[in-house]
């Protein structure tokens, strides 16, 4: 039981207008990631979600009964924040039994709990550690555990992987993964990380100064962004943004240095294009010929299963371009660039996207 429905939600604090009418739908087991900029209101629409913060105004509905008025302990939702906050002077056992014990439950019930989650999560041999004796990744593993036992409707994360060493986030992330399949229950989970966002979510809410930009599958919003913003916020390294000038045909234009460019796609706003868009994998180098678009290569970077391309090009800009595996081309080198039609964007003036790829 966890679907939460959120209806012009706004916040304002004394005069700053924080999150600025947000409506969303998430429904019971979803998997939905909150992405962002940095201060675009992600943590405190999780807040807002959670009661520890209150709204200005709107609704937010738990499986259908309205508890904007209620705080945060009758909301019977669990957070997890990227500090463990784990007592100090409790074992790994008090600690996540902390939350039934101050709810009465009785001692055979909340070890029973307890142990129950300490298998899903593999911490059962650390039971009677305190939080010191532990890494940073079993820590927060503890904290995800303390939420587990309190059987909530959602678990709502904020950032939880973020003061782990990389390694451990990545480890941490196939163990949520795996949590969530187990568990079926619905989660919001705040990241500014990428990889986290696309492969965690069912679901990802891209935010931008309180407003929600666009919400989809990951690959929804990796192939079809619908605006400026989500294209070149989605997606490492950034989607290639170029000027450009619409032509006769729509869906084609051309880009400052007079190139003739194209995006197909199934329709088209019939707005003008004002920005071409080509992710670094769409692009491809070719010889330099007459007529393409060529530049030099100003930088490579070897990441040995991928290479990156940094190409200057006149009165355009320096385009990056991913190629797979170990790259031949050299700095210095005079390359030229193909760009895939059925990978590429158009946006106009507004930043809106004018080719629609359902
Ligand atoms: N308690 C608060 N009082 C005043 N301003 C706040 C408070 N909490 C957050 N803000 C402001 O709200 C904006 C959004 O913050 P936050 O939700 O933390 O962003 P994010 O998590 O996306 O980085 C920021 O400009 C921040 O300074
Ligand atoms: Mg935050």
């Amino acid at each position: 039981m966890g679907a939460i429905h959120l209806e012009e939600i706004h916040k304002l604090f004394d005069e700053v207008h924080v999150i600025k009418g947000v409506d969303l739908e998430i429904e019971e087991g979803e998997f939905i990631v909150f992405v962002g900029p940095s201060g675009c209101g992600k943590s405190t629409m999780l807040r807002l979600i959670s009661g520890l913060e209150e709204t200005t105004s709107g609704r937010v509905v738990i499986n259908g009964k309205d508890v904007t008025a209620l705080g945060a302990s009758e909301r019977g939702l669990a957070m997890v924040f990227q500090s463990y906050a784990l007592y100090p002077h409790m074992t790994v056992r008090e600690n996540m039994g902390f939350g039934l014990k101050m709810a009465g439950r009785a001692k055979p019930e909340i070890d029973a709990e307890v142990e129950k989650a300490a298998d899903v999560l593999q911490l059962g041999p650390l039971l009677d550690r305190k939080p010191k004796e532990m890494s940073g990744g079993q820590r927060q593993r503890v904290a995800i555990g303390r939420a587990i036992v309190r059987d909530p409707a959602a678990f709502l994360f904020d950032e939880p992987l973020s003061n782990l060493d990389a390694a451990l986030r990545v480890q941490m992330r196939i163990e949520i993964a795996r949590l969530h399949k187990r568990l079926n229950k619905t989660m919001v989970y705040v990241t500014h990380d990428q990889i986290e966002a696309m492969t965690l979510a069912d679901r990802i809410v891209v935010f931008d100064s309180g407003h929600i930009q666009q919400q989809g599958a990951p690959l929804e919003l990796y192939q079809n962004p619908s605006n400026l913003f989500v294209a070149t916020f989605i997606g490492s390294p950034k989607m290639n943004v170029m000027p450009c000038r619409q032509s006769e045909e729509p869906g084609a234009a051309s880009l400052m240095n007079g190139a003739a460019v194209s995006a197909q796609a199934e329709s088209y706003s019939g707005k003008a294009a004002a920005t071409f868009g080509a992710r670094p994998e769409h692009i491809h180098v070719t010889a330099p010929r007459e007529g393409d678009v060529a530049g030099e290569v100003g930088v490579v970077e070897q990441l040995g299963g991928d290479t990156f391309l940094y190409i200057d090009v006149p009165e355009v800009e320096t385009i990056t371009v991913r190629t797979p595996g170990i790259s031949m081309v050299r700095e210095g080198e005079r390359v030229g660039l193909k760009f895939d039609p059925a990978q590429s964007h158009l946006f106009d003036a507004d930043g809106a996207a004018v080719t629609q790829r359902s």
